[in-house]
């Protein structure tokens, strides 16, 4: 398959990591605003090995987590894509749908839009039958941005997530998934 390697959309390149967004890429992993649903901020090495797993998956998969840039500054402003869910679920084997914005760049739609632009690719370029998407109960914002996709909390599929500890307020997981029927539903509107 000929890897995917950018998409645009209406405000957004869609593209493969460069060495030269680590910098941002580190300060927004360092943010433990950013990070509040996660177990931890990262320090600079960790987001640098995060960028060589997310260009590793691209390698071996043809798609993965796009760096996004904005056109109108040319400002890397986070990731946004898909990847292959990689710990043992339910739901496995499936490809998750995901995103990690810089603060400042929050409240402004890139998320959502970007989110589109990877279903779109998802669904019309890879011909996967389904997506997920799963995050901390409590991430609303992450939650919003599946929700304003089209996709629908499957309840029934929520999970402790294995890689966190038992008690962890971070453990409970919603899911939410979207296949082909429904994806097209929406662009039907
Ligand atoms: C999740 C995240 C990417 C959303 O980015 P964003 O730029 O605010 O998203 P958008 O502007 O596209 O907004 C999408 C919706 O979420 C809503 N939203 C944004 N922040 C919110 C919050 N803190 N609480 C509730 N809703 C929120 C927006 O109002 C919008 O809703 P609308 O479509 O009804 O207007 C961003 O908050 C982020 O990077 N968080 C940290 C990383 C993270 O948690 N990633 C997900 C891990 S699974």
């Amino acid at each position: 398959m000929t890897p995917i390697l950018e998409l645009e959309s209406a405000r957004l390149v869609m593209r493969q990591w460069q060495d030269d967004d680590l910098k941002e890429f580190a300060a927004l992993c360092a943010d433990p605003q950013v990070m509040r649903y996660f177990p931890a901020p990262l320090s600079r090495l960790e987001s640098a090995a995060l960028i060589g797993r997310i260009r590793g998956h691209f390698a071996e998969y043809g798609y993965g987590l796009w760096a996004l840039e904005r056109k109108d500054t040319g400002a890397f402003i986070g990731m946004t894509g898909l990847l292959n869910v990689n710990f043992d679920a339910d739901f496995a084997p499936a490809v998750e749908i995901g995103w990690r914005l810089a603060r400042r760049h929050w409240g402004l739609g890139f998320a959502s839009e970007a989110a589109w632009t990877s279903l779109r690719c998802a669904f019309a370029q890879l011909g996967l039958q389904e997506v997920v998407s799963f995050t901390s109960r409590d991430n609303l914002a992450s939650q919003k941005v599946m929700q304003a996709i089209g996709m629908r909390a499957d309840p029934a599929g929520d999970f402790e997530h294995p890689r966190l500890a038992p008690g962890d307020p971070l453990r409970p997981h919603v899911l939410y998934r979207i296949d082909r029927a429904q994806w097209q539903a929406t662009l039907r509107g």
